[in-house]
């Protein structure tokens, strides 16, 4: 899968796609992450890549014409795209489900905005998803767009050691995960409970599903209901 984004601050997410499972599924070649700098895309001497917005309110918009050079040319480059995504407060509220679609995607395009965002008019033109981590206003899409990378790139088949652990996440069934314990088997006066010590696979798997339904029914009401 390649997952390829545009910001100003490309250096923000330099660190964070470059450690621990993104930067294994990279060195696996599961996942390429490439990081477009719109200033390569600026115009004129001092690569402007944004401009006052109309009507009067206060705030700067990343302008139609590098956004849409850096689009074109990564398309003539490496061919289209299956989703063309906006980072924004005002998207979809993202969730697993999202993620599990989106890793199914060959080729995905992540447009981080900046400042008072950007001109509706690529949103128009060429934005296919727009998407929002929740209901909060970040400075930039990127950190949005670290969460998209994280949560998409571990789903994608053999980049977790164990197979079978993305399957068991929370929210894959609209479930919170269960509590886990590691040893000493007593902290604090406080045991493991017996029955993960048993070695009865199928009563802990019962024991893990009721803990989970219990802490959904607890936590999450509203994902419980589904
Ligand atoms: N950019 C600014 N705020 C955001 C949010 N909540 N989600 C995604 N992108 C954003």
């Amino acid at each position: 899968m390649q997952i390829d984004i545009i910001s100003v601050v490309p250096q923000l997410m330099e660190s964070f796609l470059n450690h621990s499972i993104l930067k294994r599924a990279q060195e696996k070649n599961l996942l390429t992450i490439n990081l477009v700098n719109l200033r390569d895309y600026g115009i004129g001497n001092y690569k402007q890549v944004d401009d006052y917005q109309y009507g009067g309110d206060a705030g700067m918009v990343l302008m139609c014409e590098p956004l849409s050079n850096a689009i074109e040319s990564l398309i003539s480059k490496n061919g289209a795209y299956d989703e063309i995504i906006f980072l924004c407060p005002d998207g979809k509220v993202y969730d697993q489900k999202t993620a599990n679609f989106l890793s199914l995607k060959n080729r995905i395009l992540l447009i981080c905005g900046h400042y008072k965002g950007i001109d509706e008019r690529i949103r128009e033109k060429y934005v296919t998803l727009e998407i929002s981590i929740g209901d909060y206003v970040l400075s930039g899409g990127e950190l949005a767009a670290a969460v998209l990378v994280d949560s998409i790139g571990r789903l994608i088949p053999g980049v977790l050691n164990n197979e079978t652990s993305a399957l068991t996440d929370s929210f894959q069934d609209n479930l919170l995960s269960p509590p886990v314990y590691t040893r000493p088997e007593i902290w604090d006066d406080q045991k493991v409970p017996a029955i993960l010590l048993s070695g009865n696979a199928k009563e802990i798997d019962t024991w893990k599903y009721e803990a989970s339904l219990n802490r959904t029914k607890e936590r999450r009401p509203d994902l419980f209901e589904k």
